[in-house]
């Protein structure tokens, strides 16, 4: 009976067909596949840690053979080990969903100017005093530690360092997500003319942009940018999030109310168009973790990474081995795995998180278990 079925599924397989037992159900293990409908969410993914420390080094070791000219970019970007056979995904996904990595960009160097319809953001963690800077959507941005500057999709953007000290950035992206469902447009300006008739087209500072778009009103426009339309795209029309913004509400905000045991002090980097996530598909926010505090656990229809940014934190996450994190290392916890967050530390502690949660509310299943 069990040979005639193999039998059976070899000829569907050579088809291009299968069936609902060795795919979606009991007999999938037995066939060398995943089951689909499990009883709660099981991601391909796995929780995993990559360390600051060693990643940088690595990166400047990668710095010795490759100029920004010759790699388009310099990078080091994290691979969940769980992925790596998928195609794409498993290229670059921190996630089954998301891009995570490191970006080295030297004194006098520049990345040239490129669109795509991945979104992007680059949380700095590491900025001379002066001269790092962005330009997004025709907003000059100038970089600090801590910021969060970003781009919706199909929106030009350059980086150059004019400073004295090296820029170190984390990238995030849904690169993976958007390849994977054959969403992705790249382009590049074709001559130095095109380069230079977009770098014309400067509108002003992020200052500006947040001046705009980040206080209490908002100006009505005539018309969004054509990308918007071209791609319906949810807009969100800020290019940065200073970090003093952050730090000032985390102050505040620890000062003046009890800490949510399950989640600490968090705020919400947000779209002031709509209150909703950085984007459609990703959100993110800062954590701040007093001393000597243990979060409680828990669980999140999400794939989620965090960085640290300050202080030491212990990360226990179900099934996983105790993550014992310090400041930029990188931890990624998969969807529906109970984790709890801890200081031990007589520091606080400021974690920077985002996850792919938009797109699981945006389909109705995203779901949230405490405790
Ligand atoms: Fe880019």
């Amino acid at each position: 009976m069990k040979a005639e079925l193999d039998k059976l599924v070899e000829i569907m397989d050579k088809k291009g067909m299968a069936t609902y037992f060795t795919t979606f159900g009991k007999g999938a293990g037995k066939y060398g596949k995943r089951q689909l409908f499990t009883k709660v969410p099981e991601s391909v993914a796995i929780a995993w840690a990559w360390r600051y420390k060693e990643a940088k080094e690595l990166l400047y070791e990668l710095s010795k053979y490759l100029t920004p000219e010759q790699a388009e970019r310099r990078t080091i970007h994290f691979v969940n080990p769980a992925l790596k056979d998928i195609p794409i995904v498993g290229s670059a996904g921190i996630t089954p969903t998301l891009y995570g990595g490191l970006q080295l960009i030297k004194p006098g160097e520049k990345a040239p100017y490129h669109r795509h319809t991945a979104v992007n953001f680059r949380f700095i963690l590491e900025a001379p005093e002066k001269g790092a800077y962005t330009v997004i959507n025709g907003y000059r941005i100038e970089l600090h530690k801590g910021d969060l500057t970003f781009q919706v999709p199909w929106v030009w953007h350059e980086h150059g360092n004019d400073g004295n000290s090296d820029l170190i950035w984390f990238a995030g992206l849904d690169a993976p997500l958007i390849a994977f469902l054959g969403g992705m447009f790249y382009e590049a300006p074709e001559s130095k003319e095109e380069e230079e008739n977009i770098r014309k087209s400067l509108r002003g500072s992020g200052e500006d942009a947040n001046k705009l778009f980040g206080k209490s009103v908002r100006p009505i426009l005539l018309s969004y940018p054509s990308y918007v339309k071209e791609f319906n795209t949810t807009y969100n029309p800020l290019v940065y999030y200073p970090f003093e913004d952050v730090i000032n509400a985390l102050t505040t905000l620890s000062s003046k109310e009890n800490m949510d045991p399950y989640n600490g002090y968090v705020v919400e980097y947000i779209n002031p168009l709509n209150g909703g996530p950085l984007f459609s598909s990703i959100s993110a926010s800062m954590i701040l973790l007093p001393s000597n505090k243990i979060l409680k656990p828990i669980r999140r229809v999400e794939n989620a990474v965090f960085i640290v940014f300050e202080g030491n934190v212990t990360i226990n996450v179900e099934d996983t081995d105790r993550i014992s994190a310090e400041p930029h290392d990188v931890i990624v916890i998969p969807s529906w795995k109970r984790y709890s967050i801890e200081n031990s530390t007589n520091s606080k502690a400021l974690i920077f998180k985002y996850s792919d949660s938009p797109l699981f509310k945006f389909l109705g299943v995203y779901r949230e278990e405490y405790g």
